[in-house]
């Protein structure tokens, strides 16, 4: 049985015990060790069998780090098969999480007892999979269509009191997990209970069921830009409702061996580690303890800092917003206020939450405020001066060992970090607008900032529930230095015969959430075209890369907010709508710079702007300013709606092959502009010596 898995006997009841941390996944040790203990409990003398977990959790699914590999035998499906036959009567006893296969697992005892804090789900969808043990067939025979169409599109996880109400789980109880298990097991086999099987029961499909399936895959198809697993979901959930319980589970067998060879659920499962790896910095030293945060500062009330001040109060932070004038704070608070109304009125939250949220909130006009807060996040306009200035003042004021970061988007942080007699408690911590929606954040070290400063900064970051990444210092870190090459590819593309429709449709279909024009026109054109103004003609560079922004901007197009940029915006909907003045002013942009337009396909689009991307990464990376590739994918997954099933930049090339890659760049370089292609070296090197971007790291 080996150590993953034991066996032992509680008077008539046999109990099986997981024990494979951290989450009991259902590796190649755990899967035989089960088989192992149902083997022994169907010949000895136990009336029924309890399977339980050791450590924090029930079984959270399949051994991702399997997937991919040679299977090995017993597969889950043949194990469940034992387990649906066992001729004792089985139960299931939750803590943690009951996830994916480990749900799948449980479905397939007779009966569930769970922990009151314990919670259950099918999240395979968030891997590009769906559940392929089971799950689809037997979730809706016990909890009905409609709540399992819900549970395994969205893979979302319900709490034990909701899964007892839908059947999922027979019994909750608040403590003593096994005993009471294996007291349940007992009561039933003296009130002589049958062994209940999910997969006998009845299911079928009624005409609201049928609309409803319509229905979802619909909206999913909308809302998903374009990933499949939803709708292999839902054709499982369909063979459910119409065919023998056999039959569904061959259907969902297939449905999942499609899934698992989709490369979309290669980059999803990519995703699901590099989300992990970001949060683990390799330079700090093991023993780098964080500091406790318990009180924050943010200095700025508009919207960049009311939505940093949200993160933290709705975390249970206690936050005290600063601005210049009482006006300005009490303007920030009302918007701050009027997002949680906004909240409440659809459902997102109750009026006593964000009450709750609210009463963490104070503010005030003045900076002595923030003499005893253990951390101050500086939101104010971005100008280096200012800044500087706003720091010069914090060192005076706020207690030593304070962190002092700033939510610079470009500047640097040692020359703000200068400003202080304290540059080691001096970083930057980059929120993405709006900062309370936005998982991404980016945590920038300046060339003083403390290794302890570093580790409470990624800390919080995690207690506010964002994915933080480190970054090294340069101008624009790492997301916004490659934005700028992103950008330039996509002006070009308009500038040498393309249309913004033609860019951004190009892009949003390929799975980007928004284009880049139409993104430029929600940010506003102003900005780019103001951050110009204190560029020398050579800093601005290829002036092809900004005429027609230029153009928009004086022709008083600054995008949404003036109801029309690259396109008009309906004011009631905000629904883009193509102008041909745009063109108009693209096709003047094109006769003062001598460029003859030329026909665009989609490809070249999408290719130039992503190995825009990714090429800029892979400097990033050498440079040492990335710690590692999947770093950057989920900066660009998780700050600028790059999609999680392409798995980023980073992932995008080295999955169409890195050599594919370098030629495709080699040939904008000859063919486009060699200064805006220069193919980094890192690439070259590892297409030479047949690397790989994921196992790369700079010594
Ligand atoms: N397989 C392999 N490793 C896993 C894993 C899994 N299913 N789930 C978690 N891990 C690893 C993580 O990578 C991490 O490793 P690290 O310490 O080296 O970085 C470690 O376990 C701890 O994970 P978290 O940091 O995520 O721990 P949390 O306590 O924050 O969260 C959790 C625990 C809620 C269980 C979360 O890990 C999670 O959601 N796991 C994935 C669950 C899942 O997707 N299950 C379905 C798998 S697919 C499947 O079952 C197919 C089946 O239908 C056939």
């Amino acid at each position: 049985m080996g150590t993953a898995v034991t066996y032992e006997r509680q008077g008539q009841i046999g109990v099986i015990r997981v024990n494979n941390p951290p989450v009991n996944a259902l590796s190649h040790a755990v899967r035989s060790g089960i088989m192992d203990a149902l083997a022994t409990a169907a010949d000895d003398a136990s009336l029924a069998v309890v399977l339980a977990c050791d450590g924090r959790t029930f079984i959270a699914g399949a051994d991702i780090t399997e997937f991919g590999k040679p299977p090995q035998a017993p597969s889950l499906p043949d194990l469940l098969l034992a387990l649906d036959n066992h001729p004792k009567l089985t139960i299931a006893a939750i803590h943690g999480t009951a996830l994916g296969g480990g749900f799948e697992v449980a479905l397939t005892c007779n009966y569930r007892i769970a922990l009151a804090t314990a919670k259950v789900g099918l999240p395979e969808v968030k891997l590009g999979l769906l559940p392929g043990a089971g799950g689809t067939q037997r979730t809706p025979r016990l909890a009905g269509l409609p709540a399992a169409v819900d549970l395994i599109t969205s893979g979302n996880p319900i709490a034990a009191e909701n899964a007892l109400s839908l059947h999922l789980v027979d019994k909750v109880v608040g403590e003593n997990l096994v005993d009471a298990a294996v007291a349940y097991g007992s009561e039933l086999v003296e009130q002589g209970a049958q062994k209940r099987q999910a997969s006998t029961l009845p299911l079928s499909l009624t005409t609201e069921d049928e609309k409803l399936i319509a229905s979802v895959g619909a909206k999913l198809l909308k809302k998903t830009r374009g990933e499949r697993a939803p709708q292999r979901i839902l054709n499982c959930l369909l063979a459910a409702a119409t065919q023998p319980f056999e039959a569904g589970l061959k259907r969902e067998r297939e449905e999942f061996m499609a899934c698992l060879a989709d490369p979309q659920s290669a980059a999803l499962r990519h995703m699901f580690f590099a989300e992990r790896a970001a949060g683990k910095i390799d330079s700090l030293p093991k023993d780098t303890k964080a500091l406790d945060v318990a009180s924050v500062g943010i200095i700025g009330a508009g919207t960049m800092g009311g939505g940093i001040a949200m993160c933290f109060a709705q975390a249970g932070i206690k936050v005290t917003l600063v601005d210049m004038t009482d006006e300005a704070v009490k303007l920030g608070l009302e918007k701050i206020a009027k997002n949680y109304a906004i909240s409440v009125k659809r459902g997102r939250l109750t009026a006593d939450q964000t009450d709750a949220i609210m009463a963490n909130m104070t503010t005030s006009s003045n900076f002595n405020d923030l003499a005893h807060v253990d951390m101050v996040i500086e939101a104010v306009f971005e100008n280096l001066e200012v800044k500087k200035d706003v720091f010069a003042k914090l060192d005076g004021i706020c207690k030593p060992g304070a962190v002092l970061a700033s939510n610079t988007s470009y500047q640097s942080i040692d020359a703000i970090a200068a400003a202080t007699t304290r540059p080691e408690s001096v970083l930057g911590m980059h929120f993405f607008s709006p900062a309370n929606v936005m998982k991404l954040l980016e945590v920038v070290k300046g060339a003083a900032s403390s290794d302890t400063v570093i580790a409470t900064a990624m800390a919080v970051g995690k207690k506010i529930g964002k994915v933080s990444v480190l970054s090294g210092m340069c101008y624009g870190f790492i997301g916004n230095r490659m934005l700028r090459h992103y950008g330039r590819e996509a002006s070009l593309c308009l500038i040498e015969g393309s249309t913004p429709s033609q860019i951004d449709s190009a892009m949003e279909s390929w799975g980007m959430a928004m284009g880049p024009l139409a993104v430029s026109d929600l940010a506003g054109l102003d900005i780019g075209y103001k951050a110009r103004e204190q560029l020398s003609a050579e800093q601005k560079g290829d002036p092809a890369s900004y005429r027609v922004a230029d153009r928009l901007v004086e022709a008083g197009r600054l995008g949404q907010k003036s109801g029309a940029g690259y396109y008009q915006y309906d004011p009631e909907t905000r629904q883009r709508q193509e102008d041909p003045a745009v063109m108009a002013i693209v096709t003047e942009a094109r006769r003062e710079l001598g460029i003859t337009p030329r026909q665009f396909d989609d490809e070249e689009i999408v290719n130039r702007l992503t190995l825009a991307l990714a090429n800029e990464g892979a400097k990033l990376l050498q440079e040492g300013i990335a710690q590692r590739a999947s770093d950057i994918d989920v900066v660009y997954c998780y700050g600028y709606g790059f999609p999680r099933f392409k798995g980023g930049p980073m992932h995008t090339i080295e999955s169409m092959g890195l050599d594919k890659a370098v030629t495709l760049i080699n040939e904008f370089r000859d063919q486009l502009n060699p200064e805006h292609w220069q193919t980094a070296p890192l690439l070259t090197n590892l297409v030479a010596n047949g690397g790989q971007l994921a196992d790369y790291h700079r010594d």
